[in-house]
């Protein structure tokens, strides 16, 4: 069963890009002019669904398979899903787009520069991760492979949250199926 008019956005970024803002303003835009849509964020799924899973490789994997065949279920339900995971891997969101169905899933690099998001240091683990007390963090200790050809890049801070939106919605109601 497979519904024209759902999609779901990936957005892959850093620790600290604003996926999770992004992904929420944009969900609520969306719900507020009457298209369903749901938010699975990377930090929430990994206190409930996935919180045997840690950041190995591994774990990162299986993180993005599970999350990937919940927005299939949600998309074949009839929502919009917004994925806000770090997703470092290419390879783990290639298989996310084959999952969900490389028609319906759509890459959002959130590309805040590493620079940016350190200096933000929302939740301290940047400066954590410098000094070595949190290993394999992602931009630090463990890698980061942006996509080669998202089908969005945006950087929400230097563009401003509500532009980011709306570029967002433009690009939505351009292409998405
Ligand atoms: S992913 O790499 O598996 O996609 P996910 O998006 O679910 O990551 O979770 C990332 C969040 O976990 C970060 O925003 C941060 O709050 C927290 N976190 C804790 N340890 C790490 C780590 N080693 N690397 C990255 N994020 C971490």
């Amino acid at each position: 069963m497979r519904t024209d008019s759902t999609f779901t956005l990936w957005f892959t970024g850093l620790s600290g890009a604003g996926k999770t803002t992004l992904a929420q303003a944009l969900s609520r835009t969306l719900n507020d002019s009457g298209r369903r849509c749901a938010v699975l964020d990377g930090d929430v799924l990994r206190r409930g669904l996935n919180r045997d899973l840690d950041f190995s490789t591994p774990g990162r994997s299986e993180n993005i398979r599970r999350t990937a065949e919940v927005a299939r279920l949600m998309n074949d339900a009839g929502l919009i899903v917004v994925a806000a995971l770090i997703s470092p891997s290419r390879a783990d969101r290639a298989q996310a787009s084959a999952i969900v169905g490389p028609q319906r899933f759509l890459e959002v690099h959130v590309s805040t520069p590493l620079a940016v998001c350190e200096a933000a240091d929302v939740k301290g683990l940047y400066r954590r991760a410098r000094q070595g007390d949190l290993p394999l963090f992602t931009g630090i200790s463990a890698p980061y492979e942006a996509p080669e050809a998202p089908w969005l890049a945006i950087d929400p801070m230097r563009r401003g949250l509500q532009p980011a939106v709306r570029e967002l919605l433009e690009r939505i109601g351009s292409t998405a199926p």
